[in-house]
């Protein structure tokens, strides 16, 4: 998987596709990390999540890891000086040598990206480096469990995965859920917000 390629049209194609909506579930549990110092942002992208966790937490240490250079560069474009204090790491999640412990973990559009059997690594991974009771802020795509909201999650889902398939190299062939894999790893659902038809959903999990 590769983002390079999709780097410099991602605002706009975001702002195409209902940036709004996209944004108010990246941030709608923004204050849940009002107690947490140490914040990681896993496939931070095009930097929006960064943008909106800087300006309301600015004494936070956002660390951002993300292996698309583009990506990266793209962000601290957006981000400008207010993204002065982020950490970035250009690294992929699964060989990122980095030993710190993180009171809260992000991930927006992140575990989407994986099919079930590496989606098992990757939050395997990422709750390792997650110290005790830290919070982790999950939003992706969705499918509601049934009726006509099922059936046009399931078409827009084909679609866009068809699409970053062929554009970015995308190895998940279709959404897997990540919810029995943070259960797995000590993490409690906390709150739940879904958006359009249940397509998206910004949840807060913590690890008790
Ligand atoms: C669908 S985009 C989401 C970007 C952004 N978080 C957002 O909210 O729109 C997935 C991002 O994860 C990054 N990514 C994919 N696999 C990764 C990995 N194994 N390690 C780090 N970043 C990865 C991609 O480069 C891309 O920027």
């Amino acid at each position: 998987m590769n983002f390079d390629r999709l780097a410099p049209h991602y605002h706009w194609m975001e702002a195409l596709s209902g940036g709004g909506l996209l944004q108010q579930a990246r941030t709608i549990w923004l204050d849940e990390l009002k107690d947490c110092r140490r914040i990681l942002s896993a496939g931070e992208g095009h930097g929006r999540f960064a943008a909106a966790c800087t300006a309301r937490f600015p004494m936070a240490e956002l660390t951002c890891m993300e292996a698309s250079a583009a990506m990266i560069a793209v962000a601290q474009t957006h981000l400008g000086r207010s993204g002065d204090s982020v950490r970035w790491h250009h690294a992929e999640l699964l060989h990122w040598q980095n030993e710190e412990k993180f009171d809260a973990l992000v991930t927006c559009f992140f575990l989407d990206c994986f099919p079930p059997e590496e989606l098992t690594a990757v939050i395997a991974n990422l709750a390792i480096r997650a110290a005790p009771q830290a919070v982790w802020l999950v939003v992706d795509f969705a499918l509601p469990a049934h009726g006509l909201a099922r059936w046009r999650a399931q078409v827009v889902h084909t679609l866009m995965y068809f699409f970053f398939r062929r554009v970015v190299a995308l190895p998940a062939r279709r959404l897997s859920a990540p919810d029995h894999l943070l259960r797995a790893q000590g993490f409690q659902l906390i709150a739940r917000r879904t958006y359009n038809w249940g397509l998206l959903r910004a949840d807060v999990w913590q690890r008790k």
